[in-house]
């Protein structure tokens, strides 16, 4: 309990609003709509760009020996910690500050080692992961360097740490209510400064592959038929109206950034 109450306590109240009671929604609507396999992924997991962004990340891996152990930093309701898991084999851990969106994660995919922690302090061991993954965190938070020092802490050497998120696509970072969009340029020195270099850069439309989105769609129409009432449904719908007006403008533009630890 108290380990709970710790890594939640780091988290912005405006992201909790968004990503605490929404996440167990998306859970209760993939089980009320019968989703199963990727689309199931998809509807609880729908963030930047996926699945092509995670497939970026899928070549790095097959290029080593298998990996073993896969950390994912923010892993939510867990649908992208389980598409790692489902294709490499490894142990996916599944690190995520907020009691709700852990409980999602451990009903909807039992074979994960999900954990409270945050990005800024995993409570993991120095050099134990063979991957780590962040998928739509960055963005939401201030200090880079905490957490992509804590990331390359976890990973071994050589190890591919993975950023697929939402950034600017000026040269500017633009920061926008709880979301820093960050340069591609500002988010690769930051990597360097900790000792990474960058190995690819693959910007992407944000919007998921088609059956992922629908996927997604039919989640959040649940969401609106069912929870409207919740206190958290305001925020959580503003959230939603806020990424897409920046992703519409064009003024941010899906990512992955892969680097490796030296
Ligand atoms: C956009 S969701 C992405 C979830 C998951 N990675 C996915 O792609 O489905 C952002 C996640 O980051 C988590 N988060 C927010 N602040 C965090 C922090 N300081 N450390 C770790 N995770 C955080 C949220 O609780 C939420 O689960």
């Amino acid at each position: 309990v108290n380990d709970q109450a710790e890594a939640s306590s780091c988290v912005d109240p405006r992201i909790e609003d968004v990503f605490g009671a929404p996440l167990r929604w998306r859970a209760q609507a993939a089980l009320a709509l019968g989703l199963r396999g990727d689309e199931l992924l998809g509807g609880v997991s729908p963030a930047a760009g996926g699945p092509h962004n995670l497939t970026t990340v899928l070549h790095h891996l097959a290029r080593g020996a298998a990996p073993d152990s896969i950390v994912d930093i923010g892993a939510g309701a867990g649908g992208v910690s389980e598409w790692f898991r489902r294709r490499t084999r490894a142990v996916v851990t599944a690190i995520e500050p907020l009691p709700d969106a852990r409980t999602a994660a451990q009903y909807l995919f039992d074979s994960l080692d999900v954990r409270s922690g945050s990005a800024e302090a995993t409570g993991l061991e120095d050099d134990t992961a063979d991957a780590v993954v962040m998928c739509g965190v960055l963005s939401l938070l201030d200090d880079e360097n905490a957490v992509l020092s804590e990331a390359c802490r976890v990973a071994r050497r050589d190890a591919p740490v993975a950023i697929v998120d939402l950034f600017s696509a000026d040269t500017e970072t633009l920061t926008s209510g709880p979301n820093v969009f960050r340069s591609l340029g500002q988010a690769s020195v930051a990597l360097e400064q900790q000792g990474c270099s960058i190995h690819e850069i693959v910007r992407s439309t944000p919007v998921p592959d088609p059956s992922w989105a629908d996927a997604a769609r039919r989640v959040d129409r649940w969401i609106d038929r069912n929870c409207h009432d919740h206190p958290a449904y305001a925020a959580w719908k503003a959230d939603k109206r806020h990424l897409e007006e920046h992703i519409a403008s064009g003024r941010v533009t899906a990512c992955c950034i892969v680097a490796r630890v030296a």
